[in-house]
């Protein structure tokens, strides 16, 4: 099979390299020459665990490449996956399909032959019709179908998702589109992982309502975990006792400091707007929506009565500011809400990540960076875990303590257990819902 892959952001990339290493000549296409320069020479412009060595193996095996000219990357394909963003529109909540759009209108003048023409971004329901509206009115000669082809990548373990996926989801309309999407995905589907073959609009629903769905999950456990801070329970007990139900489900269910990152926020906007639309408003999700931005607010102020009740003069550590573990992504990370909290309110803030300072030292204006916890915690009234990075947890904890003027401790991913903090020296130790 010959692919052309149009976007080299997250999305495009793991799936462009993915395909080549099931055996694929894959043409990955990004405007930004710097980055196919970069690319070619082997380095990527994004940080995500083994995805350097499995595109430079594929490059090496001559199954994997890179250019600027989409017209190059099209001629003689049989499958052309669009992945390129789809940004909240400022303003609206609406997703902005200008780059969709475009990139539809390029293929369409670039087909040689029949092609399949695969959305891989996440785009509200109906944009796979309006793509072949587009293709049709900018080429009307053009022979293709379109699919929608839904992602479910999680940053960090995207190689592993790609490779080992619950499940792939399909929408076409034509049998000649399932067959060739089909022969992509064989070498996962002779591996028994479900291909999901749909209709257009339902996978399109598929890939926000999942997130959706995730995302009232987390918020749903985020508000429990309130409730069981006033009445004394303990949330991980409870997610642990209501996740054994078959129904339920144990994953997604960890309480802390809100979710954050590229999907959840911007799909739960766009469902919002897509049921407005339609007059069929998600009261769920708007309001998941809400709770999420009240998650962050009931953090900050977790934080500000361990510190007294203020932050003036406080000099606090925060480990860990991008939105996950794994992933250098400070998009929606709930430390974009909380740090500049504390840095407002006077605190001098000390920061370590391990992969999070090339994005974050534009967004975190007035912290001071720090090579590692211990450094960070020298001589801070507070510590906080906004990241659960590994690295923090199996921290020396006796010796972040005796380093610290005051050692209190913010946990708000739930790593650490009370007895062993307090054992260790610190005065105080906050967690989340417990
Ligand atoms: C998500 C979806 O999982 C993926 O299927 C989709 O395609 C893209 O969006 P990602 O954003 O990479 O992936 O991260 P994910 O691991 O899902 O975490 C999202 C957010 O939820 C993070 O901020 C994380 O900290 C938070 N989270 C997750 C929790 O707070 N508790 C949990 O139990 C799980």
């Amino acid at each position: 099979m010959k692919i052309a892959m149009i976007g080299t952001g997250y999305v495009g990339l793991v799936s462009g390299v993915c395909f080549s290493d099931f055996g694929h000549a894959v043409c990955c296409v990004d405007r930004d020459p710097a980055k196919i320069e970069m690319l070619e020479a082997g380095r990527l412009p994004i940080y995500e665990p083994g995805l350097e060595d499995l595109l430079a193996r594929n490059v090496e095996a001559g199954r994997l490449s890179f250019t600027t000219s989409l017209t190059d990357a099209v001629d003689g394909a049989d499958a052309i996956f669009i992945a390129v963003g789809t940004p909240t529109r400022r303003g609206d909540g609406h997703a902005d399909l200008t780059y969709v759009m475009s990139a539809a209108e390029e293929i369409a003048k670039a087909l040689t032959g029949y092609a399949v023409v695969v959305t891989k971004s996440t785009v509200p329901v109906g944009t796979n019709r309006k793509v072949a509206e587009v293709m049709r009115a900018a080429n009307p000669e053009a022979a293709f179908d379109v699919a929608s082809n839904p992602e479910f990548l999680r940053e960090g373990a995207a190689i592993d998702d790609f490779m080992r996926p619950d499940r792939v989801v399909v929408g076409v309309e034509t049998a000649r589109a399932g067959e060739v999407m089909s022969d992509i995905y064989r070498p996962l589907y002779l591996r028994d992982f479900p291909i999901m073959v749909t209709d257009l609009e339902s996978a399109e629903m598929i890939k926000y309502a999942a997130n959706a769905f995730l995302a009232t999950k987390i918020t749903f456990i985020n508000e429990i975990a309130a409730l069981c801070e006033r009445v004394g329970a303990d949330v991980k007990n409870v997610s642990k006792g209501i996740g054994m139900d078959g129904r339920i489900g144990n994953k997604f269910l960890h309480a802390g400091p809100g979710y954050g990152g590229s999907c959840f926020p911007k799909d739960t906007a766009a469902l919002a707007r897509i049921g407005q639309e339609h007059a069929i408003p998600m009261q769920i999700v708007e309001t998941v929506m809400r709770v999420n931005e009240g998650v962050k607010t009931r953090m900050i102020e977790k934080l500000r009565d361990l510190c007294d009740d203020s932050f003036n003069g406080r000099t606090v550590a925060v480990l860990g500011v991008t939105f996950k573990p794994n992933t250098d992504d400070m998009r929606a990370a709930p430390s974009l809400t909380i740090v500049p909290a504390l840095v407002g309110g006077g605190a001098h803030v000390r920061v370590v990540d391990p992969e999070g300072r090339r994005e974050g030292e534009a967004l975190l204006p007035g912290v001071h960076w720090c090579e590692d916890p211990y450094e960070a915690a020298k001589g801070a009234d507070l510590i906080v875990l906004m990241t659960e990075w590994n690295e923090f947890r199996a921290l020396d904890l006796r010796r972040i303590a005796t380093g610290m003027a005051t050692p209190r401790m913010a946990d708000l991913r739930n790593i650490y257990d009370r007895d062993d903090v307090i054992g260790a020296g610190f005065e105080a130790y906050e967690a989340v819902g417990r």
